[in-house]
C-alpha cells in the first residue's frame, strides 16, 4: 500500500479542499482486489505480483469486466485502485507505471481507441490511412516495448455502440485480441450493464468466457456498505470539525433520498458537509440537511431529512411510494 495519509486540514479553504478530495469506501474495493489477485502471478509467499498469469497452453491473460448503472462508483473505484495498489501503478511515458488507464470517448471507434492507445504509449507516426487491423497490431506489441502490464477500459461500452459504419463484432474480437498479444496484458474493462449484453453478442462467445465479472449495485439500507458509508460521514465530519446528532440517522436519510446510488450519496453528503464549512456552522441539523436536498431535487413537500423521527419520516415516504 502507498502512504495516502495526509495531514488535517485547517482553514475553510484546506477543509473543502481536503472533502473533495476523500475517496469513501463502500467495501466494493475488498471485492476488486480479490477479483484482481486471480489475474495475476502470486509469488511464494502468496502475494499478488504484477505479472499477469497465463494459460501455458495458449500463452493468453485474463480479463475481469467491472459493471454497474452510471453513477455506481465505477470510475472512482477504479481510479482508487491505481492511486493505492502497488502492482497497478499508472503508466505515463518516461515513468515505471505498468498500467495504461483509458477512458474512450462516446463516439470512439475500435480503430480511435487503438489509435489512442498508440498515442498514449508514446508512438507519434499514426498514419491516417492506417487500418484498423493494423493499428491495434502495432498497439498490442507496443505494450511490451514499453512495460504496460495491465490495460483498464473505462466507459468501454462506447466502442460496442451498433450503427452505420460501426463494427461491434470487430471490438469485441480487439478485446479478446488484447488478451491474447506478447508478452502478456491483464485486461480491465468497466462499463455500464449493457457492454455485458454487447460482449454477449458474439455467437461464439470466446470472448465473454475470458472474462471474470464484478458488479456494483446500490447501497442497501442496513447493509454492511451503508454502515460504511455513514462511517466515511462521521470520520469526515469529525476531521472538518462539524458536529452531527447520531440520532438524526443522517446517513441512512442520505442513502434512502439518493436511491442508494453510492456516487449521489457520496455527492449528498459532501454536499451537506460543504454546506456546513463554508458557512462557518459547526453542526448540522436535518434542516440545513433539508435546504441542501431541495436545491438539487425542488418541488418537494416532504424530503427524507424532514425533521421528526426517522422511522415515522421513512414509513410516510414509502407509503407515498419513494423507494420505488
Ligand atoms: N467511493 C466514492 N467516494 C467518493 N466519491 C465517489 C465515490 N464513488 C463515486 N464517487 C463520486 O460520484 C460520482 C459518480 O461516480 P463515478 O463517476 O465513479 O461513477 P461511474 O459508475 O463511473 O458512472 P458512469 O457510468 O456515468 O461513468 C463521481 O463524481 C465520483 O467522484
Ligand atoms: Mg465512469
Amino acid at each position: 500500500m502507498k502512504n495516502t495519509t495526509t495531514t488535517a486540514p485547517i482553514t475553510i479553504t484546506e477543509k473543502l479542499k481536503w472533502l473533495e478530495n476523500r475517496y469513501w469506501k463502500f467495501g466494493d474495493e475488498e471485492n476488486l482486489a480479490d477479483n484482481l489477485f486471480d489475474l495475476y502471478e502470486v509469488d511464494d509467499d502468496g502475494r499478488m505480483t504484477s505479472q499477469p498469469r497465463r494459460d501455458p497452453l495458449t500463452g493468453e491473460t485474463r480479463g475481469l469486466m467491472v459493471l454497474g448503472a452510471s453513477g455506481n462508483g465505477k470510475t472512482a473505484l477504479l481510479k482508487r485502485a491505481l492511486r493505492v495498489d502497488s502492482i497497478l501503478t499508472k503508466f505515463r511515458i518516461n515513468h515505471d507505471g505498468t498500467t495504461l488507464f483509458i477512458t474512450v470517448p462516446p463516439d470512439a471507434t475500435i480503430k480511435k481507441l487503438a489509435e489512442i492507445i498508440l498515442a498514449k504509449t508514446g508512438y507519434t507516426k499514426i498514419d491516417a490511412k492506417l487500418r484498423s487491423a493494423d493499428a491495434w497490431e502495432i498497439a498490442r506489441h507496443r505494450f511490451g516495448l514499453v512495460g504496460i502490464k495491465t490495460v483498464v477500459i473505462d466507459e468501454c461500452h462506447h466502442i460496442m455502440r451498433p450503427g452505420s459504419g460501426r463494427d461491434v463484432l470487430g471490438a469485441i474480437q480487439s478485446l479478446k485480441h488484447i488478451m491474447q498479444s506478447d508478452p502478456g496484458v491483464a485486461l480491465i474493462i468497466a462499463g455500464v450493464p449493457s457492454l455485458k449484453d454487447a460482449i454477449l453478442s458474439e455467437p461464439s462467445g470466446e470472448t465473454y468466457r475470458r472474462f471474470q465479472e464484478l458488479h456494483l449495485t446500490r447501497i442497501r439500507l442496513g447493509s454492511k456498505a451503508a454502515g460504511l458509508f455513514g462511517k466515511n460521514l462521521m470520520k469526515s465530519a469529525k476531521t472538518l470539525g462539524v458536529e452531527l446528532a447520531v440520532e438524526d440517522a443522517l446517513p441512512e436519510r442520505i442513502i434512502f433520498a439518493e436511491h442508494g446510488q453510492v456516487g449521489k450519496s457520496v455527492a449528498l453528503g459532501k454536499e451537506i458537509l460543504r454546506d456546513a464549512v463554508s458557512r462557518k456552522r459547526d453542526t448540522i441539523s436535518l434542516a440545513n440537511a433539508d435546504r441542501v436536498f431541495k436545491k438539487s431535487t425542488p418541488g418537494l413537500d416532504m424530503t427524507p431529512f424532514h425533521v421528526a423521527d426517522w422511522d415515522v419520516v421513512k414509513a410516510e415516504l414509502n407509503a407515498i411510494g419513494w423507494g420505488q
